[in-house]
């Protein structure tokens, strides 16, 4: 009789078929995406709701490894109103950052894919756009104009070999450049490190990224990222290297920003004080789906799901004594063999008898708030 083999064992031969077969999917999408001389109408869309930035609708984002299938976004649907903050908050691994870089197209291809969903991009005078659909080549066009990117590492996200000025004036030539001089560009490059609150800006634009603090980097990323005045700025974790007092500063100057350029925000993080003093709209993921999305107010107020529950009791509340800050039981599941019932079942300490069921849907609790729990089945506006 053959040995049992471990759990997540894979042979050399199962592991080349996984290979074989996930080159022939990426593959196919790949070829779509290089196309040259995509028709607009291929990619043109309409917005649900002209009042948003832009529409995630069951985003679908898939890694194709060699160990199988990572379904790291796994039908995500929300939204991002012009002129919000709409905080995405959960814990390592959930698929934050892959929703964000759905958005950017920036995933680790050929094996990041969306293989399914819309992401619908306002784009002004009722033209929306599917990025999902668009070819590479009009991306760039939008990347850093419409939407950009604070990433969450500014050491690794600037370049330690270039200078500071010339960093942030590449943004603008490329982006904003045409009829400029070098000069004009510099000047932009220096107003823009002073916007962000550099004192010495002409100084800094002659640096390198290793002379400044941790705070400063992430003010010229801040400053990168605005350089083009963005619709759209995704803010992923800037301020987790940061200390406390700095990063108070930078979330002020994001803060300021936004409302200087009118656009909005998709914010992400783990911590719920910096999503308590950001956002407008609060989006909760576990394990590449959302369980729970609300206005701030009422996710605050009213946390509804099991984990979002557990993610406030283990924040420490000023004024609030208690022995041990409580923590969430267990761990995520394995990505890659996700269960068919509720995904938190595992870890959840207020089961009902129906939790073995398939994956609870999603119930309304008000207007903007929703909630995946079978907790809230009873008669509470399910869909
Ligand atoms: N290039 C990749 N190849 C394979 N799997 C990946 C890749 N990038 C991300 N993943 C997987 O996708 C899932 C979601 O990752 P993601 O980076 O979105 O997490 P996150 O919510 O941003 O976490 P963190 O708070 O740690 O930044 C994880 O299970 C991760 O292992
Ligand atoms: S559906 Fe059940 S297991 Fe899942 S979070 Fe709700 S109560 Fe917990
Ligand atoms: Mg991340």
């Amino acid at each position: 009789m053959a040995k049992k083999k471990a759990e997540g064992y894979l042979s050399a031969k199962e592991s080349r078929r996984i290979s074989r077969e996930n080159r022939r999917i990426t593959n196919e999408f790949e070829k779509k995406r290089k196309r040259k001389n995509v028709p607009e109408s291929e990619y043109l869309t309409e917005m649900h709701d002209p009042g948003n930035a832009v529409e995630f609708d069951n985003l679908h984002t898939y890694f194709f490894t060699d160990a199988g299938t990572v379904k790291s976004v796994d039908g995500v649907t929300f939204e991002v109103p012009i002129g919000k903050t709409v905080g995405v908050v959960g814990e390592s691994g959930c698929g934050k950052s892959v929703t964000s870089l759905s958005l950017m197209q920036l995933l680790q291809r050929p094996q990041g894919q969306v293989v399914e969903g819309e992401i619908r991009l306002n784009m002004g005078d009722g033209k929306a756009y599917d990025v999902t659909k668009m070819p590479n080549e009009k991306l760039q066009e939008l990347r850093g104009n419409y939407v950009s990117m604070i990433f969450q590492e500014p050491m690794t996200a600037l370049n330690p070999v270039f200078r500071i000025g010339d960093q942030v004036s590449e943004v603008i030539a490329l982006h904003n450049g045409e009829g400029k001089s070098k000069e004009e560009i510099a000047e932009r490059s220096i107003a823009l490190l002073k916007m962000v609150g550099i004192a010495n800006s002409e100084g800094v634009y002659k640096m390198f990224p290793h002379e400044l603090s941790g705070g400063m980097r992430q003010r010229v990323m801040i400053a990168m990222a605005l350089a083009c005045s963005p619709r759209i700025i995704i803010a992923d974790e800037p301020t987790t290297a940061l200390d406390v007092t700095i990063q108070a500063q930078v979330l002020d100057l994001l803060r300021n920003l936004k409302d200087k350029i009118n656009s909005s925000i998709m914010f992400i993080t783990h911590d719920l004080g910096v999503i308590a003093e950001m956002a407008d709209y609060v989006v909760v993921m576990y394990a590449g789906r959302i369980v729970e999305k609300g206005l701030a107010e009422e996710i605050f107020a009213h946390p509804a799901h099991p984990y979002t529950i557990g993610l406030m009791a283990s924040k420490p509340v000023v004024g609030k004594q208690v022995d041990k800050l409580y923590a969430i039981p267990g761990k995520v599941p394995n990505p890659i063999n996700m269960p068919n019932y509720c995904y938190f079942k595992d870890r959840c300490e207020m089961c009902v008898a129906q939790c073995g069921g398939d994956y609870p849907h999603e119930v309304s609790l008000s207007a903007t708030h929703k909630v995946s729990c079978y907790r809230y089945y009873d008669g509470k506006g399910e869909e």
